[in-house]
């Protein structure tokens, strides 16, 4: 039987790993300007984190976790995000007592059990920043201002910033009973879900994406408008700071999130070139998550990006892969030749070059033909003459010129340096 990998979760070929490692630099660079430090939390957490802390009515716990138990019956599920990780460890390891004011990144998988499409599958990675331990509206802009940098570094145009404010729990609250009474008079005619969320938590239901639900939803009361003064506050604080840097967003009074512990401000950013599922970061306030995990009552914002989606929108914008060169390729003649070109590949790679020889025994023309697949952008020919007179001819491959040179990895690493300045 030919195995096939697990439906949702797909390798990452090599000549697509070239767009991750090129994303993961772009993301690290723009952590370090903002100043946010890494943090790596396991993959396996205890299913009660997520329940409690995502929320048990969400679709996430409900219906998309990865959760079975270890060899002594504990609950465990594989993380389908990591704020609530990152939150976790920042408690257990008393990052308040330090300074409880912390700003950190993360890139990794996350695992949901969700429905696989274009850009949306079972295993998929994570970009996300975290700020912890403040409740200024100036820290809400800053987050903001770095998925915006992050997509300017990157080149993306065709994006939209979602924006809205939900508020803090008692405001959810009135909201609820807002959206309760808006919803009795429609909630037989609509699905199944929507019945369940109308009595779970009735903010799921403006997510919905069930068309028999969508014209009731359209004229469903926003959220902004059952804000408490200190809320509405906030709200104005961060619109016009948003404004003052030139920030551009769209206010949408139904974006909720489908996670539980948002408060206040809620966001998502969309691109116009991906299809159904264009969300290509998401993120907000949760000002209670901290003491609900049991910290100390400690604000948070953040947001986190699925990078499957971005190097879809990158992959579309760019035709060709990018091009991937090595700086050497020892091509051998006989047995001295092969003999040299092995001592030398260990020496120049410990210099730093990237160097290949053949290991098949093929044919001088066949090596010919792999040094130009390989694209390297120098060419030594190693045989019995060469190995008897240490010296050769490195080939520039792409002048086709030819320069003598000693055969030491010191002199050889030496020409290739002076012919690069
Ligand atoms: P989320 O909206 O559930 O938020 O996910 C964030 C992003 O992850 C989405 O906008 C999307 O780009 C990507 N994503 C989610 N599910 C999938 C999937 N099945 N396949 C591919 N990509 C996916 C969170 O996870 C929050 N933890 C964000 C956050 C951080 N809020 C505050 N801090």
């Amino acid at each position: 039987m030919a195995y096939k990998s697990v439906r949702g979760m797909r390798d990452i070929l090599p000549d697509e790993a070239d767009y991750w490692t090129g994303l993961e630099a772009t993301i690290r660079d723009v952590a370090r300007r903002f100043n946010y430090r890494e943090i790596r939390p396991p993959l396996v957490e205890h299913t009660e984190l997520f329940s409690r802390g995502i929320g048990a009515a969400t679709d996430v716990v409900n219906k998309e976790m990865y959760t079975f138990p270890d060899k002594k019956g504990r609950s465990l599920t594989l993380r389908p995000e990591a704020t609530a990780s990152v939150v976790r460890s920042y408690v257990e390891h008393g990052m308040a007592t330090q300074d409880p004011f912390q700003k950190l990144f993360y890139i990794g998988p996350m695992f949901r059990y969700e429905k696989p499409q274009k850009g949306r599958s079972r295993q998929f990675h994570q970009y996300g920043v975290e700020a912890i331990g403040s409740l200024a509206p100036s820290l809400d802009v800053e987050v903001i201002s770095l998925a915006w940098s992050l997509m300017h570094d990157l080149g993306l145009g065709g994006l939209s910033l979602r924006l809205n404010s939900i508020g803090c729990a008692a405001d959810h609250e009135r909201y609820r009973d807002a959206l309760r009474a808006y919803f009795a008079p429609h909630i037989d005619s609509m699905c199944e879900d929507c019945q369940r969320r109308y009595d779970d938590n009735p903010l799921r239901i403006l997510d919905c994406k069930n068309r028999t639900c969508q014209p009731y939803i359209t004229d469903a009361p926003g959220s902004a408008e059952h804000l408490c003064a200190d809320c509405a506050d906030h709200f104005t604080k961060v619109k016009e700071l948003l404004d003052q840097l030139g920030l551009d967003y769209v206010l949408d009074p139904h974006l909720v999130r489908g996670l539980d512990y948002y408060t206040r401000t809620v966001f998502e950013l969309t691109s116009k070139d991906l299809g159904a599922q264009d969300a290509l970061l998401g993120g907000g306030r949760y000002d209670d998550l901290v003491k609900m995990i049991g910290g100390p009552d400690t604000p948070g914002v953040g947001f986190a990006g699925g990078m499957e989606r971005l190097i879809l929108v990158l992959k579309e914008r760019e035709e060709q892969v990018m091009e991937r060169r090595i700086d050497l390729f020892l091509a051998t003649l006989g047995d001295a030749g092969r003999t040299l070109a092995l001592d030398l590949s260990n020496g120049l790679r410990q210099e730093g070059l990237s160097v290949d020889l053949d290991y098949r025994g093929r044919a001088f023309r066949k090596q010919m033909t792999q040094a130009n697949k390989v694209s390297a952008r120098y060419l030594l020919v190693l045989g019995d003459d060469e190995a008897t007179a240490k010296v050769g001819k490195l080939k520039d491959m792409d002048t086709r010129e030819e320069i003598e040179v000693a055969l030491s990895a010191e002199k050889i690493v030496q020409l290739i340096e002076s012919l690069r300045d």
